[in-house]
């Protein structure tokens, strides 16, 4: 009676699981991790019986696990191992959770959690897919990104950002000094920045950012250079400084143009030109760098008249010519009967004035000290 009970039960049993066939339930959550980090994709499987869970790279159609067990090369990254599965059950199912860790682009795709039933075709096994997104941050592409643009004024040009990353950053373009673009914009949006009509105004440095939220972002600077004649302007007009005590004259000019200007100095000297040159008595100079009150692409030019004599008091030119032109800028030597400038003999004047001033402080602070104290101590 018993016997047939137990065995009326066990074939119950068998007949149940039998009918209960494996099945995953549950989506394969899609998973999004930046390049380096660590992914998990969660399988979940009911009745699964003696059968073998498989976790499958669709991309590579390589299989990575059977159960808990890694079937590929499996490198150690950082301590851990790249790939593993941990299995969770809980109630009558289980999860088989696929870690992948140090993510590469390479490891970005579909992934396939297949249920291996013994005795039954492939494409009666139950399976589900997941998608694996590697996050990868931008990074500009050297060869299809302007670095250097040299165009005509009028003409029409572009500059050009290209740049990588998942997802597809966005490209935004400005001008490094924080200036207006040639669009009237602060920024301007997409790969392509358009000069139209270009003007020398739109020399200078533009900056491309890629960005897709990965940090860093990517950048890049591109310069601009619009052919232009020399345009020369001086610092003072006109100069003084006294004759015969050794004295020496700055003359200063301030050079503009594309490409770059040469510069030359002439005087008048009988009612005529002469060249200046380079000797005991002129001094050439030219600064580019170091000077905060030029702005991009302007050279400064000094010519110092040492020793400055009655012949000295003339009109000089700073002359600049490059292939597009030449232009130039006119200063006056004149005659005065102090030293002028930062580099004269320090007279005693000013010093004195200020000594004098500050004896009277001192004198003036002490009385009303004395006084006070007279004061206090009645
Ligand atoms: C995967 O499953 C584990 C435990 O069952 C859970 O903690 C985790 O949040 C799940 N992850 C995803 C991406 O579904
Ligand atoms: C690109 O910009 C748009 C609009 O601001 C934004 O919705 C999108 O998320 C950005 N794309 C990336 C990859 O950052």
């Amino acid at each position: 009676m018993y016997k047939w009970l137990i065995a009326g039960v066990l074939v119950t049993i068998i007949v149940t699981v039998r009918c209960q066939d494996p099945e995953i339930v549950d989506e394969i959550w899609p998973e999004v991790k930046p390049v380096g980090r660590t992914a998990r994709l969660n399988c979940t499987v009911v009745n699964k019986q003696n059968n073998v869970v498989l976790w499958i790279h669709v991309n590579t159609s390589q299989t990575i696990s059977k159960d808990d067990t890694i079937d590929l090369d499996n490198e150690i990254v950082g301590g851990l191992r790249k790939y593993e599965v941990k299995i969770r059950p809980s109630e009558n199912r289980i999860t088989f959770m696929l870690i992948v860790r140090r993510l590469r682009e390479q490891n970005a795709g579909y992934y396939k959690c297949l249920v291996r039933i013994q005795g039954r075709e492939p494409k009666e096994w139950p399976s589900k897919v997941g998608i694996l997104t590697v996050q990868v941050q931008p990074a500009i592409r050297p060869g299809e990104t302007t670095t250097v643009l040299i165009v005509d004024q009028n003409d029409n040009s572009q500059l050009l950002c290209k740049a990588t990353g998942i997802p597809h950053p966005n490209i935004t373009w400005v001008r490094s000094d924080g200036g207006w673009l040639p669009t009237g914009a602060a920024q301007s949006r997409g790969e392509v920045l358009q000069l139209k009509n270009v003007t020398v105004k739109m020399g200078g440095v533009y900056r491309c950012v890629a960005d897709n939220n990965i940090r860093p972002p990517a950048q890049h600077l591109a310069q601009v250079l619009v052919f232009d004649a020399p345009t020369v302007r001086v610092v003072q007009d006109s100069v003084g400084q006294a004759q015969n005590r050794r004295f020496h004259a700055k003359l200063e000019c301030i050079v503009q143009g594309y490409p770059s200007p040469s510069v030359r100095w002439e005087r008048v000297v009988n009612n005529g030109r002469a060249q200046i040159n380079d000797d005991d008595k002129f001094d050439f100079n030219k600064q580019t760098t170091d000077n905060q009150n030029l702005m991009s692409g302007e050279q400064w030019y000094t010519l110092k008249v040492k020793n400055v004599q009655a012949n000295d008091y003339t009109t000089y030119f700073c002359i600049a010519t490059n292939s597009k032109g030449t232009n130039m800028a006119t200063i006056t030597l004149f005659e005065t009967t102090e030293c002028q400038g930062p580099n004269c003999p320090s007279l005693p004047s000013s010093d004195t004035v200020y000594i004098k001033s500050s004896l009277l402080v001192l004198v003036a602070s002490s009385l009303l000290h004395i006084t006070s104290l007279y004061f206090f101590h009645r």
